[in-house]
């Protein structure tokens, strides 16, 4: 495991912008793993701008993002499709048929979810996975549990996490309490993985899930067992 820390926000979303070209440049049509989240923002925006100024091609690129709330559609400001169509894919050159996020309005979620990891398989798995993390450890919603879910699966989202993520929503009565995510298998298959986070409050958590015991309370404990994993930490 790589573990940088640098001291700005800024830092660390260039590393992690320079990570993910390298990944693209030298393999074009890589099937990037998405993320969402406050924290990968500034990633992406450098990202942007080194595909306006030509550095770097996203037209062969395919991704697969970790996760969706349940019942918001790609219309709805909150749901992840419409996080990463403003925020990355609109601005980027990439063909919008490659671009893959969990439905969560699938009228079988069971069935989208078997569907989501066929196609995961199908297209050769995960060349570069992005992550966050949740205060509580966890990374796409794979939330504290007594076990790793190893599939895409339907998760009832913890208190925490509705707390955390209703910033995003006018009040925590909107936040869905239920999304589709990714399991551990298709993450821990990722031929690479780079984790970034940023600010104190995420510090405890690193700290846990980087050097403590690999348990399922922890979600992203199991990272630890990955071949390739870079974490950026920024300390601001
Ligand atoms: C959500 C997403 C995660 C993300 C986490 C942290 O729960 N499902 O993929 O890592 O938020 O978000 P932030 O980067 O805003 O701290």
């Amino acid at each position: 495991m790589k573990f940088i820390t640098v001291d700005t926000y800024a830092k660390m979303s260039r590393r992690a912008a320079n990570i993910i070209s390298a990944q693209v440049i030298l393999k074009p049509d890589s099937v990037l793993g998405l993320a969402t989240g406050s924290t990968p923002l500034g990633t992406y925006k450098q990202l942007i701008d080194w595909n306006e100024k030509g550095d770097i091609d996203f037209s062969q690129a395919v991704t697969v993002n970790l996760d969706e709330y349940v019942a918001l559609d790609s219309s709805n400001n909150q749901s992840y499709r419409f996080f990463m169509n403003k925020n990355f894919f609109e601005h980027i050159n990439i063909n919008m048929n490659n671009t893959f996020v969990p439905n969560g309005c699938a009228a079988d979620l069971e069935e989208e979810c078997k569907r989501y990891d066929e196609n995961i398989s199908r297209l050769g798995g995960i060349d570069l996975q992005l992550l966050g993390i949740g205060h509580d450890g966890h990374i796409g919603f794979n939330e504290p549990d007594k076990y790793f879910v190893k599939n895409t699966h339907i998760v009832d989202l913890h208190e925490s996490t509705v707390k955390a993520n209703s910033r995003f929503f006018s009040s925590e009565d909107e936040v869905p309490k239920r999304a589709i995510t990714m399991g551990m298998v298709s993450i821990m298959q990722a031929k690479k993985i780079l984790l970034i986070a940023s600010g104190k409050a995420k510090r405890d958590i690193l700290e846990k899930a980087f050097f403590g015991p690999i348990t399922p309370e922890i979600p992203a404990s199991i990272l630890q067992l990955h071949p390739d994993i870079t974490v950026i930490y920024s300390e601001d």
